[in-house]
């Protein structure tokens, strides 16, 4: 963060100053888990369910922390504000408001912000000084957590924002307002709070109404309802996708067997081949709208060319491929599911799996409302259209999977039913081929074990 003074923290949050005249200085970072607060730093203190931060406070800055921001007075220098969240949206928006050289760059859909957010992670490093930390910080903590992170270095600042109602991208616009904004999609993320996607729609095109006439609002041209926020912006829109009408477009892509794309970037005259260095074909709508944020902050069309094969993702559990000294192979796209991206990651795992035994262990996919059953049956389908080999559903309520895949008669594979991760585990344990692929893909901790057995495990 940029240095402040208890005193500047109190007048920002409209909070209290406390056993402070208000001079110190706060020269480090903003941290809310007390582990992480560095010298001079500023602890935020929320009271959990478990520990209440504030009893860490005397440590925390005996350990060097400049002060506390917290709702009650620690015993340590420290502002006494009402509520931390909107304290820290204040801070945050005063951090902006100090630092006008900052090109503020703000993504939102349903999937693949956070992969996006690594990427341009990468790419804009390679122009300046970038904040875009790796995580899914994109709530309201996460967000003016992020944006807390820039200072007077920082030339790009990325923010994930995520929306699970109207007015929620609103909300961290009015923190930090970008003069970038990319929608990626809307898929059926979330869907159990939105009720639509047409509502999912609604709230994601707050980011490009916030834009500045100055700004650029990069759009996936292939998503018609993302298209549609055209119409929401007075940013220039540059349109990303396979569609003819694309300014930065992909055709002939291919997918390799080891998962990865290739395409040809079409940019007004240009020609360029890209390949990308991260499994999925769905990289490649993740890959051009990266593309055009970087073009658009002045990346040379060939460095980003070469960039762009060398990008990765840092963010944990996001198509995350290793291989076993066995021979087998394991996609970990355990972050998180949802019926767009679960079909994401079952064409990778076809793509991947072409001529060995290919496996889909898929959990439940949450937050999907009334979706649920027929989400979880559309995956099912998709897995056995694909053709894979064995499909194995962890949980009761991932069990209209099998049922999805049933419907396929043509499906010649195998459908297995596990209670749990441990009976998954237990499945694969007892039958495992050398040479098979297997992805794993669910919501959060629900399938991740299943991932992390695979990763020790290494007999088969
Ligand atoms: N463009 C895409 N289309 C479909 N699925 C995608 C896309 N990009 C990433 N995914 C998949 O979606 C899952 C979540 O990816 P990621 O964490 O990047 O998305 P996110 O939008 O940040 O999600 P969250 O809402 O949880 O923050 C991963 O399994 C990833 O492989
Ligand atoms: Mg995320």
């Amino acid at each position: 963060m940029i240095a402040l003074t208890l005193g500047e923290i109190a007048a920002v949050t409209g909070g209290r100053l406390v056993n402070s005249d208000g001079s110190e200085t706060v020269t480090g970072g903003v941290e809310y888990d007390s582990r992480k607060v560095g010298p001079g730093g500023l602890f935020v203190a929320f009271a959990g369910e478990k520990a209440d931060g504030h009893d860490f406070a005397p440590a925390v800055v005996a350990g060097g922390a400049t002060g506390v921001l917290g709702t009650r007075d620690a015993g340590v220098p420290g502002v006494v504000v009402t509520d931390q969240l909107d304290a820290l949206a204040k801070l945050a928006r005063e951090v902006v408001g100090r630092l006008p050289e900052l090109t503020v760059v703000g993504l939102t859909g349903s999937s693949g912000k956070t992969t996006t957010k690594d990427y341009l992670g990468q790419l804009l490093s390679r122009l300046g000084p970038t904040v875009a930390p790796a995580g899914s910080l994109n709530n309201e903590l996460g967000f003016p957590y992020t944006v807390l992170q820039a200072d007077e270095k920082t030339r790009f600042l990325v923010l994930e924002m995520g929306a699970r109602g109207v007015g929620h991208i609103r909300y961290l616009t009015d923190i930090a307002q970008p003069s970038i904004g990319v929608v990626l999609n809307v898929g059926a993320a979330h869907l159990g709070e939105f009720g639509s996607v047409e509502g999912t729609a609604l709230a994601k095109g707050e980011l490009v109404e916030a834009l500045p006439p100055s700004g650029v609002a990069v759009l996936n041209a292939d998503d018609a309802l993302v298209l549609g926020m055209a119409a929401r912006t007075g940013a220039r829109v540059l349109q990303v996708g396979e569609a003819e009408t694309a300014d930065l477009r992909a055709t002939d892509v291919v997918v390799d067997s080891s998962g990865r794309a290739s395409y040809v970037l079409k940019f007004g005259v240009e020609r360029k081949n890209v390949r990308l260095g991260v499994a999925g074909r769905h990289q490649v709508a993740n890959s051009l709208a990266a593309a055009a944020v970087a073009l658009t902050a002045g990346m040379a069309l060939d460095d980003l060319v070469t960039a762009l094969g060398e990008v990765g993702i840092v963010s944990g559990r996001r198509m995350d491929v290793f291989e076993r000294p066995d021979g087998v192979t394991v996609i970990d796209d355990s972050y998180n599911a949802n019926p767009s991206s679960t079909a994401a990651a079952l064409h990778a795992l076809a793509a991947m799996g072409a001529g060995r035994r290919t496996t889909a262990v898929l959990g439940y996919m949450a937050e999907l409302g009334e979706h649920e059953v027929p989400g979880h049956a559309e995956v099912g389908r998709l897995a056995a259209e694909l053709g894979v080999d064995r499909l194995i559903a962890v949980a009761e309520n991932a069990r209209p999977i099998l049922d999805g895949a049933a419907e396929v008669g043509a499906w010649r594979g195998t459908a297995r039913f596990a209670a749990d991760q441990a009976a998954a585990i237990e499945i694969l344990q007892t039958d495992l081929h050398a040479d098979e692929v297997v992805l794993v893909k669910g919501s959060r901790y629900r399938t991740w074990d299943v991932a992390d057995w695979l990763r020790r495990s290494e007999e088969v």
